[in-house]
C-alpha cells in the first residue's frame, strides 16, 4: 500500500537554475499538496503534462526526495523516518538513474540482489525468470553503454525487480520503447498487479492510461485535480474519452488558475 497524505515538495533554485529559468523566484513547488492511495492488485497511473510534478511525487515516495510537506506510507513505513525499509520494499525505475555504463545486465542483476541480501541460489531463480522474460539472455555480458535505449530499458526493470518487492514504482516505464517491447513491458506490470503486488506508474500517453490502469489520478501543476477508474474519470468530465477529458480538465484548470 503506498499512502501519500498532503505531499508538497518546494525546490530550492540555485542562482544559476534561477537564470536557466529566466525567474526572480528562488523556489518552485512542484507538488502543491497531493493525497492519493494506490493499493495492492491495483495499477494506479499518475496521468500529467510535462512538468506536472509527476517524477517528483514519485521521487519522494521513493525515499529519493524528502517532502517539504506530508508524509508518505509504503507498505506501513515511513519514507523520512524508515527510509531503509521502504527501499527494500520498493522497485524503483525513472528516466534519470541510469545503470552503470561500464558493467553488464549480468553483473547489475547479482550486485543488486546482493545488496538486497539474496542468496546466490535465489538470485539465480529470479534471473532466469525475469532474463528469459524480457529476453536479456542474448545481450545479458554486454556492457551497459553498448545496449539500444530499450535492451538498456530492459536490462533496468530486471534490476528493479531483482529481490521480487511488493511495491512497484515505475516513473513512464515504456517511455522509448517500440510497441512489442513496451507491450512486454505494461503485460508484466498487470502480471504483478495480478500478483497482488502494488502498481504505480506516471505516463501522458493516454492510450496507456486508458488500458493500463485500474485508477488514474490526472495531476496538473502539482494538483490532483481528478481521480477515478477511467469510467469515472469520463462520467465527472462528461467526456467520450480520456484525452478529451484531459484537455478539458488542462483548459479548466488553467482557467481557474490564471483568475485565482
Ligand atoms: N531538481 C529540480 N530543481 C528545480 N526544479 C525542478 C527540479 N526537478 C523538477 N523541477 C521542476 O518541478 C516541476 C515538476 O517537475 P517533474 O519532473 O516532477 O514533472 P513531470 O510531471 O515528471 O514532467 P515530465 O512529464 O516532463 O517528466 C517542473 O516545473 C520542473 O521544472
Ligand atoms: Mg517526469
Amino acid at each position: 500500500m503506498i499512502k501519500i497524505n498532503n505531499l508538497v515538495k518546494v525546490y530550492k533554485l540555485s542562482a544559476r537554475k534561477m537564470q536557466e529559468l529566466k525567474t526572480k523566484n528562488p523556489e518552485k513547488i512542484a507538488v502543491k499538496g497531493v493525497t492519493l492511495e494506490a493499493k495492492p492488485g491495483e495499477i494506479y497511473g499518475l496521468l500529467g503534462p510535462n512538468g506536472a510534478g509527476k517524477t517528483t511525487t514519485l521521487r519522494c515516495v521513493a525515499t529519493l526526495l524528502k517532502p517539504t510537506e506530508g508524509d508518505i506510507q509504503v507498505c506501513g513505513f515511513d519514507t523520512v523516518k524508515e527510509g531503509e525499509k521502504v527501499r527494500n520494499s520498493i522497485a524503483f525505475l525513472t528516466n534519470e538513474i541510469k545503470l552503470d555504463p561500464n558493467f553488464s545486465a549480468d553483473y547489475m542483476f547479482t550486485f543488486f540482489g546482493r545488496l538486497h541480501g539474496m542468496t546466490n541460489e535465489q538470485i539465480e531463480t529470479r534471473r532466469n525468470e525475469l532474463f528469459n522474460y524480457f529476453g536479456i539472455n542474448a545481450f545479458k555480458d554486454k556492457k551497459i553503454e553498448e545496449l539500444s535505449t530499450g535492451m538498456k530499458q530492459k536490462a533496468a526493470i530486471a534490476v528493479s525487480l531483482v529481490h521480487d518487492p511488493e511495491v512497484v514504482i515505475f516513473d513512464e516505464p515504456t517511455s522509448g520503447l517500440d510497441v512489442i517491447t513496451a507491450k512486454s513491458v505494461t503485460d508484466y506490470l498487470r502480471k504483478l498487479r495480478d500478483d497482488g503486488k502494488v502498481v504505480i506508474v506516471s505516463t501522458h500517453i493516454m492510450s496507456e492510461a486508458e488500458k493500463l490502469c485500474d485508477k488514474i489520478g490526472v495531476i496538473i501543476s502539482g494538483q490532483k485535480v481528478c481521480e477515478g477508474s477511467l469510467a469515472d474519470i469520463l462520467e465527472t468530465t462528461g467526456t467520450d474519452d480520456l484525452e478529451d477529458a484531459f484537455f478539458k480538465l488542462y483548459s479548466q484548470y488553467s482557467a481557474e488558475e490564471s483568475a485565482g
